[in-house]
Formats: C-alpha cells, structure tokens, sequence
C-alpha cells in the first residue's frame, strides 16, 4: 500500500541512537544490578544508586499546591507571575539592560523551536556548532529548515572564533539573517563553556557585523539548559550583559529550561527571553511567541509554572531549593573531576570540558566502541565526532573507573 504521510514526513521509527542505547542499559541493569553497570546515557542527574534525583523543594511546593491551580490552564503566553519570576530565575543578578519579555514554553525544546520558527524565513539554514544537540536539527528539519555547522573548537579546544565568523559571515551573505544557536555554558555534548573573553569578542564581532550590514538581521539564541550546574554561584551568568546594548537589529534571546535547575524534565516547563533593543521589537516578540503557542501546544504545564513562581518569590523557599540544587552541583563536579583527573592520568583524550551534565571524547568509530564498551556493561552514547560520557548519571567511584575501560575500548576498535 502507497504511504499516507506526505513525502516529508516519512521517518524511520526507533532510529534514536541515545534511546536505543539507554534501553539496552535498562535491561542488562535488570539482569545483572547496578553495581555492575555504567549507564552514562542519561541526561538528567541520577544518584549513586542509578535512582532520579528530584529536589524535594521543589516538589514540596508543588505537591502543596491547590488542585485547581494544577488542573487550570496557564493563559496562552503563561501566568504572569511565572512570566515575571522566570525573568528571575534566567539572569539572577546579572540582568541585562534592555526590553525584557518572557513566554512560556514547555521545556528549551519549545523555546528552540520559537526561536526558529520566528526568526527564519523557510528553508534557511540555522548556525549550530558541529558538536551539538541532536534536537537543534530536529526541530530545523520538521519546521522546514536546515542547520549549517562551525567548528566549536580551535587546536588549543577554545572557542573557534575563525570557522564561527567564516560561517556566521557566509550565512549573513546568503541570508541576510542569521539565527546562532550557541548551547553555553556547560554545552551538551562536550561542557564547553564560552569565556567572558570569547564572549566580548562576539559581541564586538555581532556589532561589526550588524553596523556593515543595517538590514540584516541577526539573533543569538543562547541556550542555557545547564547553566544551574556550571561555574561557582552566578558567575555563570555573568556573560548575559555583555549582550545588551547592541545595534537595533541584534536581537539576543533566552531558551530557559526548568528540566535540569528545578528536575523538572517531564513537567515540561520552560521559557523564551528576549532582551529586546527597543520596546517595539520586545512587543513583536511576546506576540509572535505567544500566538506559535496557540498553534502549537496551546499552553503549558500551569502546576510547574506556579511552582517555579512560588519558589524565586520566597526567600525561604528559595533558599531552601539554592541549598538543595548547590549540594547536587557540588557531587556533579567531583564525579566529572574523577574523570577528568583519570582521563589526564591515562592520556584519554577529551574535549574541553568546563561544566555540566556531559563529557565527550573524540574518537575515530565511536559507535564500534559503544558497541564494544556495551559487550564490557559500558554504556555511552555515540556521536558523530565521539563518544558522550555523562557524569550527571554516574557514581564518582565509576566515573574514576570509566576513562581506563574507554581508552581500552578505542585502542582495540582502531586495532593497536
Ligand atoms: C542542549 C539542550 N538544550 C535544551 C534542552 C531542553 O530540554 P527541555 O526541553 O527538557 O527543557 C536540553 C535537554 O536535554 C539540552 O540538552
């Protein structure tokens, strides 16, 4: 029989290599318990047991909410007070300069695909690094875009400013409208973190780009997934007023995600924010935003939104939940120091890892060595340049053990 889907919407099912993977580590976990398996494909923090980790104040809060505040619809663009507080929550005291909205989204996945379905004319291509998000050309693909990709990294394993401005430049040539994606700090895969130094340059940079080409239009999504889990206190944030005050037709926005900061995954809550130059371009923007969630999933989860306005309202609530989430940060960067120290030790070769929830490994055939490290109860996800090695979802004992078990892995693939 003929296919129903139209042309462009024939996937192939079950293909996602992440899913596969974590599935076969659910089962030989069964099989054989925890202590004998490394599970590091999953992308949320686990304990040293292999259990979730959800903040209990978060949970708390929003398990004492009324039950007609949890049913209730969230109003299209979401409640105002989580639209106020999650403006909060995404800069903490380094608020930028400028006109500032927020509409909720459910999860960064939402706020992504609003970046790219209001920012790019069909068919564009969207400027990503070659170490990315599987999703970013997802949601290109199905909304009818294209992604284009820079080297993320330059031979010292800093940012690659040369292949950034070569495709950034090419891109406003043919577009005269780029959307750069740019997943920092603590980027998934590898925990990269842009600089403070790398990022003045950037802004230098948009602004040239911006002042030699007035009609051009050029918008910086920085997306923040796992700014929570990176650097010490705030300071993570500190980058966010360098990107105010930029010509008018520089737009920087926001994909804020509650799922890692609040363990809030499954309750899909998040946000875009913009920091628009001018009122007119932040109205623009909460219309247009707010109007694709309409037409996309109407609104979100109003439960998690409340929650999240109810904490960054409460000096106790949220002191409370800073402690909790600090404590989990805290265990996060002794795991990836315990491998990062038993990478060194051994001269496993890494990526720059700064922060966060991923660690990746470069390698030739790295799904042969998965599928190796599989056959040794090592479970890591690969990718296109390598191997992603997740210390949010591993013990500090295992992670000290993983380095020795990949590099072992690498040598037999490449057969030396
Ligand atoms: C790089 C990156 N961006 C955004 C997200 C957004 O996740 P969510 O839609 O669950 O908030 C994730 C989650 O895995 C991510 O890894």
């Amino acid at each position: 029989m003929s296919r129903m889907v139209i042309e462009s919407s024939v996937r192939e099912a079950g293909t996602d290599p992440i899913f596969r993977v974590a599935g076969e580590a659910a089962q030989r976990t069964k099989e054989l318990g925890t202590e004998a398996v490394i599970n590091s494909t999953i992308g949320a923090l686990m304990d040293d047991h292999g259990d979730l980790v959800a903040f209990k104040s978060v949970f708390d809060v929003l398990k004492g909410l009324p039950d007609e505040q949890i049913c209730d619809y969230a109003g299209i663009p979401g409640i105002p007070e989580f639209l106020d507080k999650v403006v909060d929550a995404c800069f903490k005291s380094y608020r930028p300069e400028g006109h500032i909205r927020a509409v909720a989204t459910p999860g960064g996945t939402g706020a992504v695909r609003h970046a790219v379905c209001n920012y790019t004319e069909f068919g564009d291509q969207i400027l990503i690094p070659d170490w990315y998000w599987a999703p970013y050309s997802t949601i290109a693909d199905e909304n009818r875009r294209e992604t284009t990709t820079f080297e993320l990294f330059d031979e010292a394993g800093n940012f690659n400013m040369k292949s950034y401005k070569a495709a950034f430049t090419d891109l406003l040539k043919k577009q005269n409208r780029v959307l750069s994606i740019l997943n920092t700090p603590a980027h998934n895969p590898t925990g990269y973190s842009i600089s403070l130094d790398e990022w003045k340059e950037l802004t230098a940079f948009y602004t040239e780009m911006a002042e030699a080409n007035p009609d051009a239009r050029i918008i910086i999504l920085c997306d923040i997934a796992y700014i929570d889990f990176a650097g010490k206190g705030e300071d993570a944030r500190a980058f966010m007023p360098l990107l105010s005050g930029l010509p008018e037709n520089v737009l920087p926005l926001y994909a804020y995600s509650a799922s890692k900061g609040f363990t809030m995954y499954g309750l899909r809550n998040g946000a875009i924010i913009c920091v628009a130059p001018t009122e007119e371009i932040a109205e623009e923007f909460a219309a247009a935003c707010a109007y694709s969630n309409r037409g996309t999933w109407s609104n979100g989860t109003r439960g998690a939104m409340q929650t999240l306005a109810d904490i960054m309202s409460d000096d106790n609530l949220r002191d409370r939940f800073i402690a909790e989430q600090d404590f989990h940060k805290g265990i996060l960067q002794k795991r990836a120091r315990a491998f990062l120290d038993e990478a060194d030790k051994i001269g496993l070769k890494l990526c720059n890892y700064c922060d966060g929830f991923f660690i990746s490994i470069p390698c030739e055939n790295p799904k042969a060595v998965s599928d190796l490290l599989m056959e040794k109860n090592v479970f890591i996800v690969a990718l296109a340049k390598g191997l992603r090695f997740a210390p949010c979802a591993v013990s500090e004992e295992k992670c000290r053990k993983a380095p020795q078990l990949i590099l072992d892995a690498i040598k037999e693939v490449a057969g030396c």
